[in-house]
């Protein structure tokens, strides 16, 4: 047996673990000031859910996906990403639209891991159904940048956007940019040529020099949007500059999933390179119907919360604790009791269960007590306490009776 995680997971421990759970409850706080509503779905779906909806120009469906037989033979993956899944719940729940819907949880790509890229990782997802008015893009774009300042991570991250138009407008791009690439055919890396037919646009996302090259000269999508898409387009970058948020329109942006249409976007930060995006979506107004669902517009967006956590300084300033010490037996064996009155009324408290005053007192300070709460004969007999504010080491003596309130002003100086 090897004690290793899997290559591309990791373990979150104490202050890594209270860093994530605080990223999961500010989106999870920020999405229900903007109407969102909870929905879960499980970690795995049956593998067409995806196939039918990522598009197999993607790397997730062409390399990237954990599928696996269950025992009934049924093909089953994990999911690489909510929103295939959260189409299919809105589908088959036949939820009532519009509606706006956060889910949380992990997903899973095999990727080459490396900083702020796992195997198994960690999303907040945010997605609105049934919003045909470019209100919804602004408005989720807003949403993406409010939580960016609420991290404290806004000024290091800047926001690319672009729009791919209606179907028309990629109907016809398409028509004019796989004959411009064919023309560099054999120069093209090994990735961008399988992509030459089946998903043309996303050679513009290649990461390859060569290719960087041929594309800095390839037809630009704004030349062939239709005028609705163009319309479209103005009022989101329009809306944007009413909010003072700053984009860059990088006409090169494609996303590496087949389902979005007119705006997409991310937020890209420096520091991680190649996959830069922070968070990342765009709208999808054609993939509710494409499986089967009624015609329902679409918008969306994901953040990667590993990626959150290389960002944010985060320290748990982590409660301290009432120290107990008790001096001599009689009064260790009250230790327990007092120390469970104590915590059922809420207070963190720690104890030794033997030794001596002088290391009870060190346990106490190394354990950056608040405060000890300390008893031997005397204050038993007395139903008295003595408690030592462990910062200025001033000491009192309290009565067992309101020990709570002298406590809890003793922990507030
Ligand atoms: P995505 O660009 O594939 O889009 O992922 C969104 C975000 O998830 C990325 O910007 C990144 O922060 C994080 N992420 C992705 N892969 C990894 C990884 N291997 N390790 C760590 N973080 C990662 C989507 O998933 C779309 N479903 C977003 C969307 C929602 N579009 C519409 N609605």
């Amino acid at each position: 047996m090897t004690n290793q995680t899997v290559r591309g997971t990791k373990d979150l421990l104490f202050d890594e673990w209270y860093k994530f759970k605080y990223i999961q409850q500010i989106a999870n706080r920020i999405s229900s000031l903007y109407g969102f509503l909870p929905a879960q779905t499980p970690i795995f779906e049956y593998t067409e859910v995806f196939m039918k909806t990522l598009g197999d120009g993607s790397d997730i469906i062409n390399k990237e996906m954990y599928t696996f037989y269950d025992k009934g033979g049924k093909s089953i993956t994990l999911r690489p990403e909510f929103t295939a899944a959260i189409v299919r719940l809105l589908v088959e729940k036949k939820l009532q639209i519009p509606i706006k819907l956060f889910s949380t949880g992990p997903a899973f790509r095999y990727e080459r891991p490396q900083k702020g890229r796992q195997r198994q990782f960690h999303q907040i997802n945010f997605e609105v159904f049934g919003v045909e008015n470019p209100k919804a893009d602004i408005e989720l774009i807003s949403l993406a940048q409010h939580l960016l300042t609420k991290f404290n991570i806004n000024k290091n991250v800047r926001l690319e956007i672009n729009s791919l138009g209606d179907s028309e407008t990629i109907a016809k791009y398409r028509e004019v940019l796989i004959p411009y690439f064919k023309k560099f055919q054999n120069d093209l890396s090994e990735d961008s040529q399988n992509r030459l037919t089946k998903n043309p646009l996303r050679i513009l996302d290649s990461k390859d020099e060569k290719d960087k090259l041929i594309i800095s000269d390839a037809p630009k999508i704004s030349d062939y949007y239709t005028r609705e898409s163009l319309d479209f387009f103005e009022q989101v970058l329009n809306g944007l500059t009413a909010l003072n948020i700053p984009c860059t329109v990088n006409s090169k942006l494609v996303r590496g999933l087949d389902y979005y249409c007119h705006t997409v976007f991310e937020f890209v930060i420096e520091d991680f390179g190649a996959q830069g995006a922070v968070f990342a979506g765009g709208r999808y107004d054609n993939l509710v119907s494409s499986v089967g669902g009624k015609y329902t517009p679409a918008i969306g967006f994901a953040g990667g919360i590993e990626r959150i956590m290389e960002l944010i300084d985060y320290s748990m300033k982590g409660d301290r604790p009432l120290c107990l010490v008790p001096i001599g037996k009689e009064a260790e064996e009250h230790a327990l009791t007092l120390a469970n009155e104590l915590r059922r009324n809420g207070l963190y408290v720690i104890y030794e269960y033997n030794g001596a005053l002088k290391n009870r007192m060190k346990k106490a300070s190394q354990a950056n007590a608040k405060a000890a709460l300390i008893f031997g004969n005397e204050e038993l007999g007395s139903k008295t306490l003595k408690i030592k504010n462990m910062d200025t080491g001033e000491e009192k003596v309290i009565a067992y009776g309101n020990m709570m309130e002298n406590i809890h002003q003793t922990l507030l100086v």
